[in-house]
C-alpha cells in the first residue's frame, strides 16, 4: 500500500502504507503518487481518491458572493482534479490487474444547500465523475463507486485551524458546541459523528472481489442526514 499527503506524520507511517509526501492540489502530484505506487507495488490493483476538504475548506462560511475566482480553482484543484488527474494516471494499470477505484465524495453532493457551496459543487462533480468512470471502464474490468460520508470525526471539523473552528466562530459559538450539537443539526439519526474507521470500512469493502457486481454506484455512509430516497 502507498498513501500521499504533504506531511508524513506518524500516524501516516503507523498505517503500514509506504508513504510519498505530494501535494495533489498541482497538476502534476496525483500523478507523481501513481507513478511512485506503481514503482513500489509493481502495479495497482485499487485506487482510493480520499483527498479533499483541506486548507481549501475554509474561507467558504461568507457565502457564495465571498468566493473570488481563485477561491473555486483551489478547492476545485483539490476536491476534483486530484481525483481525475490520479484516476488518468492509474487507470492503465487497474485495466491491467481489473482493479478498483472508490472515490470520498460527500453527502452535500446530494444536499448542495447543507455545506459550503464550492465544496459541495466540486463533489457533486467528483459523484457524477465516478459514474462516468464506472461506464467506460466497466468493460474493461475496472469497478468504480463513490463513499459519501456525512460530517466525520476527524481534523476537518476538529482541527485548530479547520473549517469547523471557522464555522463556529461565524456562528459565535465555541468548536466544542458546534460538535456537539452537528449530529442533531446535521438530522443524524445516530446522534454522533461518523467515526474514520466505519467510512474506511465500507471502501475496504468496495475495494475487495467481495462487491465484485457493485459498480457505477454512490453508497452514502451519512447515519440518515439524507432523507430522500
Ligand atoms: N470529515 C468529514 O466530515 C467529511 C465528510 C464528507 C466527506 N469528507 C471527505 O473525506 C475525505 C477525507 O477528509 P478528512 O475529513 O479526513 O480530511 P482532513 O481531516 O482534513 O484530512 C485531510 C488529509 O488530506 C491531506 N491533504 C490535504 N491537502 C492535501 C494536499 N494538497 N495534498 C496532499 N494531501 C493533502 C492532509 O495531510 P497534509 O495536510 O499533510 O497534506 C490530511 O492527511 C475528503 O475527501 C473529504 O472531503 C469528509
Amino acid at each position: 500500500m502507498v498513501a500521499g499527503a504533504r506531511t508524513i506524520t506518524p500516524e501516516l507511517k503507523e498505517t503500514g502504507a509506504a508513504p510519498v509526501a505530494v501535494d495533489l492540489a498541482t497538476p502534476d502530484g496525483p500523478g507523481r503518487l501513481i507513478e511512485q505506487a506503481v514503482a513500489e507495488l509493481g502495479g495497482l490493483d485499487v485506487l482510493v481518491n480520499n483527498v479533499g476538504g483541506g486548507d481549501s475548506a475554509r474561507g467558504q462560511v461568507g457565502g457564495f458572493l465571498s468566493l473570488a475566482d481563485q477561491h473555486w480553482t483551489e478547492l476545485l484543484e483539490l476536491n476534483f482534479l486530484a481525483a481525475v488527474r490520479a484516476s488518468r494516471a492509474a487507470l492503465p494499470h487497474l485495466i491491467e490487474r481489473r482493479g478498483a477505484i472508490v472515490t470520498v465524495s460527500s453527502n452535500g453532493a446530494r444536499m448542495p444547500h447543507s455545506g459550503p457551496i464550492a465544496y459541495t459543487t466540486a463533489k457533486a462533480a467528483l459523484t457524477a465523475f465516478g459514474k462516468a468512470l464506472a461506464e467506460e471502464f466497466g468493460p474493461q474490468g475496472v469497478r468504480v463507486n463513490t463513499v459519501s460520508p456525512g460530517p466525520v470525526r476527524t481534523a476537518l471539523w476538529e482541527g485548530p485551524d479547520s473549517y469547523g473552528a471557522e464555522l463556529a466562530s461565524s456562528m459565535s459559538l465555541s468548536q466544542k458546541d458546534l460538535l456537539a450539537g452537528l449530529p442533531a443539526g446535521a438530522g443524524m439519526l445516530t446522534g454522533r459523528l461518523i467515526e474514520p474507521g466505519e467510512v474506511a470500512t465500507l471502501i475496504a469493502y468496495l475495494a475487495s472481489p467481495l462487491a465484485g457486481s457493485i459498480t457505477g454506484t454512490d453508497h452514502l455512509v451519512d447515519s440518515g442526514s439524507v432523507k430522500t430516497v
